[in-house]
């Protein structure tokens, strides 16, 4: 099924101001919708419109192109994973999956192959007959997954529901999460504050502050083009660098001096109407060169190496104190208190409006 969003706005009653405003997308059949943005930026309002939990304020949500703002959520064919996905504790796994479809009167039968079906996929079949509080947190969010499965809704919706699990089930439930869909194909939307998450698993990822979009597209664009200094920094870790400047006879300079940069031949041309202007350069840590035979160098004092295996994280400062982020492959030496020549790869350079913080190259 295919999901629109068109001027969609949200505002709670007894609130001044509207949660969210404008917002327009559109999720293909198939998609894996990520909605994406830090904590309060509205994802949850979102997702429960979506679900027919939430009224709609304004605008319309198309499902394949029919209206739905006032369809109840139990005819909208949808299936919701909260983050708190409450098990009833006195139900084995299996009528726990079962429940819903027993609710709706659906035949035995189907029931039991339904429930097998997704018990199947999730390899939970084992723990059919356990109670939640006999398997593990892992277990669990299968089974939630299950019950939700067993309903072979046309959208898949998801709040949240690895953010109670630890580190390394988090990392392998987003594999099994990407499988499942890889299997079954149905049209998903995942809220998550995560941008691991969002940039792994997603197929179009939303990125929302403060209730408005700020960009929505594929992973590879938000790392490679972010659209302004807001998505720039939300997305890749450690956070991409920010330096403030000038543009100067096409040259970049910044404040304090310590770096100029010649931007590529197609850079400049963008450049061009920003002459005498401040612009935000934009570098992600990994996009460094050592050894100074890259051209435009600066040196730096290294004040904390943080050795990850592959890579190395090097906290350095220019002779301004201002603190840049390096990262360097894992065998590279680099010790505390060494200054070190490093410049930039200059195709991989971000340049922002620092007035607007727009994209401009
Ligand atoms: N039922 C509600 N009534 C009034 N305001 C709400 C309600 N639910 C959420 N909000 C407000 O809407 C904003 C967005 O919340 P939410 O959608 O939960 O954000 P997120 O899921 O991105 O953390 C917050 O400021 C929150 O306080
Ligand atoms: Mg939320």
């Amino acid at each position: 099924m295919n999901v629109v969003l068109k001027n969609i706005g949200k505002k709670y009653e007894g609130r001044e101001e509207f949660t969210l405003r404008d917002i327009n997308l559109e999720i293909e059949e198939k998609d894996f919708c990520v909605i994406l943005g830090p904590s309060g930026c509205g994802k949850t309002t979102l997702l429960r419109m979506i679900a027919g939990l939430n009224s709609i304020t304004e605008g319309d949500l198309l499902f394949n192109d029919r209206r739905v703002n006032k369809v109840a959520s139990k005819d909208r064919d949808i299936a919701m994973v909260f983050q708190s996905y409450a098990l009833y504790p006195h139900m084995t796994v299996y009528d726990n999956m079962a429940f819903s479809l027993s609710m709706r009167k659906e035949r035995k039968k189907i029931i039991h192959d339904r429930v097998m079906e997704a018990a199947e996929v999730l390899q939970i079949t084992d723990y059919l007959h356990s109670k939640p509080s006999d398997i593990s947190g892992g277990q669990r969010q299968r089974v939630a997954l299950g019950r939700a499965m067993v309903r072979k809704p046309s959208v898949f919706l998801m709040d949240e529901p690895l953010s109670n699990l630890d580190a390394k089930l988090r990392e392998h439930m987003r594999v099994e999460l990407v499988r499942l869909h890889q299997k079954l194909g149905t049209t998903s939307i995942y809220v998550t504050h995560d941008q691991t998450e969002a940039m792994t698993m997603a197929t179009k990822i939303v990125l929302m502050n403060a209730g408005k979009i700020q960009q929505a597209g594929k992973p590879d664009e938000f790392y490679n083009k972010p659209a302004n200094i807001f998505v720039a920094k939300f997305i890749g870790s450690p956070t991409m660098n920010i330096i403030e400047g000038t543009m100067k006879k096409g040259i970049f300079i910044s404040d304090d001096e310590l770096i100029t940069v010649k931007p590529t031949p197609e850079d400049e041309l963008l450049l061009k109407p920003f002459e005498g202007k401040k612009v935000s350069l934009g570098i992600r840590p990994e996009r460094f060169e050592s050894g100074g035979k890259f051209g435009d160098t600066f040196e730096a004092t290294i004040d904390v190496v943080e050795m990850l295996g592959k890579e190395k994280i090097l906290y350095a400062r220019l002779e301004n104190d201002k603190e840049l982020v390096i990262s360097t492959p894992g065998h590279y030496d680099y010790s505390p208190g060494e200054k070190h020549g490093f410049g930039f790869d200059i195709g991989a350079i971000h340049f922002f409006d620092s007035e607007t913080e727009e994209r401009i190259n």
